[in-house]
């Protein structure tokens, strides 16, 4: 069973300043929910109840966000407005939220690294705020956490992608298993188009096992000079089993500004469809 979650959530965000100079990235809003809150909700609905959220300097907004606001709840209670709040108020009922703060920003690898004592040792989720997922169905996550109970190891989520883009996504090659499943056999880290072992790219969902941690514990620097996670998951995938997923569903790359304008129009649609549906 996956019961922990684990946010990287002390980026920069420099793509979008002067809108992250003093707001967290992960707090800019999808139209009403903060980024983060659509990763957390996906976390729910697989089950997940303890948000493992590691922060940095100038990211208290973060936990503000997943607390009760005394003053707004006195405001508005008994109000029309009341009903505002409820989504935020069910996600705080049902979860825990626990944080540290990674002091230097050294790469996603070193990230979940700094959340290892919220983890503990047990398999746990990773999900990147920044990449919005989707789906008709089951969630992303869940639709992993699911496929964990059946394989019992890491997993990442994969989707094509055009071959100049490479460069931008950690890259998996192997050998497929079935419609929807590749057992991986090589990663890399953000690979030049003619470098890239395929054009299938990992997005940021992953389930991992406390493995990972030793492996990084005693990783170099890799790409970018940042200790890289895919660089752990490739050390892994070369003794033991590491399954890449083609998930269900739309990932947008909020990280971008064109992900993140299409994002925002694709919740848009749903949130009128959901008010234009009889009640
Ligand atoms: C990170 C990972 C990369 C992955 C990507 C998905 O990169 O390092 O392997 O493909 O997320 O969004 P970042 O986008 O943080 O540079």
């Amino acid at each position: 069973m996956i019961t922990k979650c684990l946010f990287p959530a002390a980026g920069y965000g420099t793509r979008f300043l002067p809108a992250t100079k003093v707001m967290p990235k992960e707090m800019l809003p999808i139209c009403t929910k903060p980024l983060i809150q659509y990763g957390v909700e996906e976390a729910i609905e697989a089950g997940i109840h303890t948000m493992a959220i590691v922060t940095g300097r100038g990211k208290r907004t973060l936990e503000d966000h997943f607390d009760v606001s005394y003053e707004l709840e006195h405001q508005i209670r008994g109000t029309t407005k009341e009903k505002h709040l409820a989504d935020i108020r069910d996600i705080i009922d049902k979860s825990r939220f626990v944080y540290t703060r990674q002091r230097d920003i050294k790469g996603l690898g070193h990230a979940v690294l700094t959340g290892r004592h919220l983890i503990g040792d047990e398999p746990f989720a990773v999900v990147l705020a920044d990449d919005l997922c989707v789906s008709e169905g089951k969630g992303v996550l869940k639709q992993m956490t699911e496929l964990y109970k059946r394989e019992l190891c890491v997993i990442v989520a994969v989707m094509e992608v055009s071959p100049k883009e490479t460069s931008a996504y950690g890259i998996v090659a192997g050998e497929w298993i079935s419609d929807e499943l590749l057992r991986a056999r090589k990663m890399v880290e953000k690979p030049a188009p003619e470098d890239a072992p395929s054009n299938l790219a990992v997005i940021g969902r992953y389930i991992l096992t406390p493995q990972i941690f030793d492996v990084l514990q005693n990783q170099t620097a890799g790409a970018g000079g940042e200790i890289q996670l895919t660089d752990a998951i490739n050390a892994i995938a070369k003794h033991g089993k590491v399954l890449a997923y083609r998930f269900k569903g739309t990932r947008y790359d909020c990280g971008s500004l064109d992900g993140f304008v299409a994002a925002t129009n694709a919740i848009y649609r749903q949130y009128k469809a959901k008010a234009a549906a009889p009640q």
